[in-house]
């Protein structure tokens, strides 16, 4: 049947995705598939009932692309699309209350604090060094690795010009893993160096320089440790499909849990089709293997 691409969008990922979505619509043409690509920045709904696709593929990074909205009302279409449905979207998309959930059942998650324009700094007990991010954007974007109190302030008051919360939480020092799910079982782990502060907006999408280690350097140990405790981070948020958990350790080899994405990125720099490939799977084998796991 035909499979519409969504991509684009108004998020501040828009670029990613405009990337994402275009790749993912050339590997599904290059194994016959009647696609369609439709940028949801216009008339979404329009352009839906003009195309009549069978299933879609969601190529959509942040906003209401990745946390339930667009998902509910592609429910509402009866139209099957790829990855989680809304309860898992809008809980990924929301940082503080992915680390409400892991917190309540053990998962292990740097330590937090959800801060707006209400919120009286001066008495927060804020964990110093640490990151203040948006609560519910990706690809590092407006996110400040924060070591005085001063740069703190100046930090939220950065991000609260763009997102109602930001996030201020307790910075892990690194190394950095990211943990790719695919069917319910976690892909081989990357582990992400760069000569950046942190891995941030550059060294993700930009950068020539940044390193991806597969395989990881983990012993087969720890590999399994963190590929058990993605997989439950991402079961536990009521994810479905496919993914990909962001994991910090610590100097005593400790991982820590930041986030899950529901939507991951599909650009020519990006780590789950890193690690598909690890497994054998080409480009167009995994996008496939997507769309055909949200039809079952
Ligand atoms: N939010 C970006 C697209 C990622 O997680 O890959
Ligand atoms: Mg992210």
């Amino acid at each position: 049947g035909r499979v519409a691409v969504l991509f684009g969008g108004t998020s501040p990922e828009r670029q990613v995705s405009l990337k994402s979505g275009q790749r993912v619509f050339e590997a599904l043409q290059s194994r016959g598939v009647d696609a369609v690509l439709i940028d949801a920045a216009d008339d979404l709904i329009g352009q839906l009932n003009t195309s009549k696709p069978d299933s879609v593929f969601l190529a959509l990074h942040g906003g209401e692309g990745e946390d339930g909205t667009v998902q509910g009302l592609l429910d509402y279409m009866r139209i099957p699309y790829t990855g989680s449905g809304v309860k898992g979207s809008a809980l990924a998309m929301d940082k503080s209350r992915s680390k409400l959930i892991w917190n309540s059942v053990g998962l292990p998650t740097p330590g937090f604090h959800l801060v707006d324009k209400e919120t009286d700094l001066s008495t927060l007990d804020v964990p110093m060094p640490c990151f203040v991010k948006p609560n519910g954007d990706g690809s590092s974007i407006c996110t400040f690795p924060v070591y005085s109190r001063d740069d703190f302030e100046v930090a939220v008051v950065k991000v609260l010009e763009h997102a109602r919360y930001a996030l201020v939480e307790e910075l892990i020092a690194g190394p950095e893993f990211t943990v790719g799910i695919l069917n319910g079982q976690a892909l081989p782990v990357i582990r992400l160096e760069t000569d950046n502060t942190f891995y941030d907006y550059e060294a993700k999408y930009l950068s020539d320089d940044t390193r991806y280690h597969l395989p990881s350097g983990l012993t087969e140990e720890k590999e399994q440790e963190i590929q058990a405790l993605a997989v439950r981070a991402f079961e536990n948020l009521g994810c479905e499909g496919w993914g990909r958990v962001d994991v910090m350790q610590d100097a005593a080899g400790k991982f820590w849990l930041l986030e899950v994405n529901t939507a991951p990125g599909m650009t020519d720099h990006s780590l789950v089709p890193m690690a598909a490939r690890a497994v054998g799977l080409d480009f167009a084998d995994l996008i496939l293997e997507i769309l055909q796991i949200s039809e079952s």
